[in-house]
């Protein structure tokens, strides 16, 4: 079927169902909408059977749904409408919730319904339900109505006509809705509210005395600060995060966004500020507490080490690569045979930290500069994993990975992902940077001896997004686990122990080393760097400034103003449609 994808952005979830039909034998095309002139334009030149629209945020014009199958993917249950629906759901602590694609209309949200799909609603961040559990659901009810609609003998359901409707029509939910009591909210309270707005548009809230939108919250349920101190009030920092108390115990919040800036880690917004607070770090940082935030952590079992980074968004900084690698280094010399690197929850890595960059601007700095000390440090993690000579390494990819974060689990010897994972294996996208993190010598070396230029080359340039299972097909990862996060992580720790009782385990570590010394002998690992640096060094500090203003736009979410080629075919020069 011809489907055009007409959305505001080629985010997560339009990505999975770009790359699931696509995977199909569907021809599929993207256009952003941007302006009904446009969107008109676009089905004209593309002519589709279908138009889905996985992620609007304004109506489709009448132009086009009177004349076109138009289905539009809601994150709420049959029968809820409305522009907030993950955030009154998350809120009002539903325990149940789900996504319906129904037909677009004049009335919004209210068109005959073509498929739905629910899933158990997790105590959780609004960002988090909605890559996890929306995309997978709206990924099901897709392809069911695909189906559907393909059998040319079904009749989409209208809204008046099913039974089961339990949702309703609900406004847009605004920060009057969410606005925090500190004095009498309780954690769970607090949370809620935090999670049911992350990571847009936040809580606008008071920190320091100052206005701001938080994000990014945790419980805490250990340290408790000094002891008069009362609700509200700011106790400790660690890291990226500071601790506030509530009405019966205390929250960190990870993430702040000040007025005119964009979102920050709240140490790094507040900088000043935070300074002043106590330090409340952990004794032996890198093990593994529980009930309380703590961005690395590892755990051991059956000689297998689990290095867990829960980095937000995945994206790395400077210090937070510098700290994963003495994590690492620091796991490298216990008596384990197999070294899992888990990444976060959500994201296994995006690579250098966009938005600590960008704020080097703020600051009088150079965004330049923290460009190159980022890159340095992610390039001195991928060595210190791709240095690791007594243990087998494991990249487990429960959440995606974009750009530098792909290339950083390829430095590992297995890459295991999650089915509903999508992996974006390359850096275009960000002003035509170059890459490093040892790319050029990870990624030939994957994709066997024959093509090897092209195929790398293919995978850098075609700037598509694999999913799990076409990443195995490509050769760039080697196994695609099915199940949910919970079964992927059961897996990976099975799959693990196994290696690390294999009878053939000495073997393979002799192979790896011997492997590792041939290929520093022919070409040595800082050969590739300083190549790939020379390039990243013209990105940063060159005449082009490309990356620069693609960096800007993408922290400050500047709304795109033309669909990138690559994405929309049917503006292909010669297509004929
Ligand atoms: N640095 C800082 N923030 C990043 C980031 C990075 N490298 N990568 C993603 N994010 C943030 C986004 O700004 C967004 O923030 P929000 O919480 O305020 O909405 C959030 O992570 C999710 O990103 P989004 O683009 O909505 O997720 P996605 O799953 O739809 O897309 C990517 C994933 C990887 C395709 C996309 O985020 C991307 O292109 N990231 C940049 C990768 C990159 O170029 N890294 C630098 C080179 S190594």
């Amino acid at each position: 079927m011809r489907i055009l994808l007409l959305t505001h952005a080629f985010n997560s979830l339009t990505q999975r169902l770009w790359a699931e039909l696509q995977g199909r034998g569907h021809e599929v095309s993207i256009e952003f909408d941007i302006a009904d002139s446009v969107a008109e334009e676009a089905v004209a030149l593309f002519k589709p059977e279908l138009i889905v629209a996985p992620y609007l945020r304004r109506a489709i014009p009448e132009s086009i749904w009177k004349r076109h199958v138009c289905l539009i993917v809601h994150p709420g249950i049959v029968g809820d409408r409305g522009p907030s629906a993950l955030d009154w759901a998350i809120q009002g602590g539903e325990a149940e919730w789900g996504v319906t694609v129904l037909q677009a209309e004049a009335e919004m949200d209210a068109g005959p319904i073509w498929a739905s799909a629910v899933f158990p609603l997790r105590n959780a961040k609004k960002s988090s339900i909605y890559r996890n559990e929306v995309t997978q659901a709206a990924t099901s009810a897709v392809l069911q109505a695909v189906e559907r609609l393909a059998a040319g003998d079904f009749e989409p359901t209208p809204l008046t006509a099913c039974s089961d409707a339990r949702g309703s029509l609900r406004p847009l939910m605004k920060q009057t809705d969410r606005v925090i009591d500190w004095q009498h909210d309780d954690t769970t309270t607090v949370l809620k509210k935090i999670n049911a707005a992350d990571g847009f548009p936040g809580v606008a809230d008071t920190l320091f005395g100052h206005a701001c939108h938080i994000f990014d919250a945790w419980p805490e349920a250990v340290l408790r600060g000094a002891p008069d101190s009362k609700p509200g009030n700011l106790l400790v920092r660690r890291e990226t995060a500071v601790l506030r108390r509530t009405s019966d115990g205390a929250v960190w919040i990870g993430h702040a966004k000040r007025p005119g800036d964009f979102k920050l880690p709240l140490t790094l917004a507040f900088g000043a500020e935070c300074a002043a607070l106590p330090e409340a770090s952990l004794a032996d940082w890198w093990l593994a507490k529980s009930q309380t935030w703590q961005d690395i952590a590892y755990e051991e079992n059956d000689g297998v080490g689990f290095l867990h980074f829960e980095f937000y968004n995945g994206a790395m900084s400077t210090a937070q690569c510098e700290r994963l690698r003495a994590a690492l280094a620091w796991a490298k010399q216990r008596p384990v045979q197999v070294l899992v690197l888990m990444g976060g929850a959500d994201f296994w890595s995006n690579g250098i930290h966009l938005n600590v960059i960008e704020a080097a601007s703020l600051r009088d700095g150079s965004p330049a500069d923290e460009s190159w000390n980022n890159i340095n440090a992610m390039n001195d993690l991928a060595r210190e994993l791709i240095e690791t000579s007594g243990q087998i390494t494991v990249a487990a990819l429960a959440g995606n990975a974009g750009a530098g974060g792909c290339f950083l689990a390829r430095a590992a010897d297995h890459v295991w992902a999650r089915e509903g994972v999508i992996l974006n294996p390359h850096y275009k996208n960000m002003g035509n940077l170059y890459g490093s993190e040892y790319w050029t010598y990870l990624l030939p070396r994957r994709l066997g001896e024959q093509d090897v230029g092209d195929k790398s080359r293919a995978i850098m340039r075609n700037r598509r997004p694999l999913t799990a299972q076409r990443a195995v097909e490509t050769g760039f990862t080697d196994a695609c686990l099915a199940g949910d996060s919970q079964a992927f992580r059961i897996d990976v720790a099975r799959r693990a122990a196994e290696i690390a009782v294999s009878p053939g385990l000495a073997q393979q570590l002799v192979a790896k080393r011997e492997r590792r010394a041939r290929d520093e002998a022919e070409k040595p690992l800082a050969a590739y760097r300083e190549e790939e640096l020379a390039h990243m060094r013209r990105n940063f500090y060159g005449f082009d400034p490309s990356y620069h203003v693609a960096r800007h736009h993408f922290v400050r979410k500047s709304l795109a103003s033309w669909t990138p080629r690559h994405l929309a075919r049917h503006r292909d020069l010669g297509w004929m449609g």
